[in-house]
């Protein structure tokens, strides 16, 4: 690819969350901005690959800030992880003239970038857009404030039940093999305990704690469950709790995809006004490989190859915390 920056591409990738279409406003905006074209690619890098191309005025993007899920639509793409599928997103990308990508998506989305500018070095700067928090380089990515509210919305709603009936809930929350969103809204819903992939959940220290929590005169109690937990989920552990206190009368809530949804909180479009904007300056600049983020109220770059799962480490002091407040 040649350094000009005539023309750019934006899509979203992977899992949707509330705020993307807020980046892609972002990123257009920016773009016409400072004179550039920008194209939007329907479903992620499969749209790529199938030559879904739309050209994007600053109207396309007017009324979405405020929209959740994705109005560029997302897609897991198997065809992307073959070469040559690639080649084929390239050869599209070529004939369109495009000459720079935007990406918006997570962990997933990153790596797919990552091989394809390796490949093709065509310039990409990646936006995180995850409900699961879970990328390093960023205090929070764009969805994660929106899921954990509607997560605590729907708790604050189970609780209100499980204290009329006097009952034990165990609650499941999304995250794949991340606890972050189980530890804030834990936190948040004044949960009993919080299950989450990245601390080691001792189940007779579960029990106790119950125990203790009955003496203590609580008569009803949440227990947030990540999806990832080595426990195996909400259903399992709230069946292994059965077996030793059958008196307990326990039910479990999976809040799955509603979790994904809705319009995203002020924070979230904030975020993702600025990184949309922050992405195309990258751009502008020459920078490639990049994902951007804010830490500590300033925008940041981080590589893809850092950014990527298993290097953002939970807040053990925020673990820690719950212990004290669910005393
Ligand atoms: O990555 C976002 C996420 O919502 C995870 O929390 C969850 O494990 C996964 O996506 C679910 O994916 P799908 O919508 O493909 O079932």
């Amino acid at each position: 690819m040649s350094n000009k920056l005539e023309k750019i591409a934006v899509f979203t990738s992977g899992g949707d969350a509330p705020g993307m279409n807020a980046a892609i406003r972002g990123v257009v905006r920016c773009a016409l901005y400072n004179k550039l074209k920008v194209e939007g690619i329907y479903q992620g890098y499969q749209g790529m690959i199938e030559n879904k191309f739309v050209s994007l005025l600053s109207s396309s993007v007017s009324n979405i800030i405020q929209k959740g899920g994705t109005i560029l639509k997302t897609a897991r793409s198997d065809d992307f992880m073959t070469t040559e599928g690639r080649k084929k997103a390239f050869n599209n990308l070529k004939n369109r003239g495009v000459d720079a990508l935007v990406a918006i998506g997570g962990d997933g989305t990153f790596k797919g970038a990552q091989v394809f500018y390796d490949e093709f070095k065509i310039p990409v700067i990646g936006i995180p857009g995850t409900i699961d928090n879970d990328l390093y380089g960023t205090d929070f990515t764009i969805g994660y404030d929106t899921a954990i509210n509607t997560a605590i919305d729907a708790i604050d709603k189970i609780r209100d039940t499980a204290d009329s009936h006097n009952r034990l809930f165990f609650v499941e929350v999304m995250g794949r093999d991340a606890g972050f969103i189980a530890l804030r809204t834990g936190i948040g819903s004044g949960a009993e305990a919080i299950l989450i992939p990245e601390i080691h959940t001792d189940t007779k220290m579960l029990l106790k704690k119950l125990e203790l929590g009955k003496k203590k005169s609580k008569t009803s109690s949440i227990v947030i469950v990540s999806e990832g937990d080595e426990t195996g989920g909400a259903f399992k552990i709230a069946e292994e709790v059965k077996k030793v206190f059958s008196e307990y009368d326990i039910r479990v809530s999976i809040l799955g995809h509603i979790q994904r949804g809705g319009n995203p909180t002020c924070s979230d479009r904030v975020l993702a006004g600025r990184l949309g904007v922050a992405a195309v300056e990258a751009l502008l600049k020459g920078e490639t490989g990049l994902m951007v983020g804010v830490k500590h109220k300033s925008v940041t770059y981080t590589p893809f190859s850092k950014a990527i799962k298993h290097n953002n480490t939970i807040d053990k002091d925020l673990f820690e915390l719950n212990e004290i407040l669910s005393f």
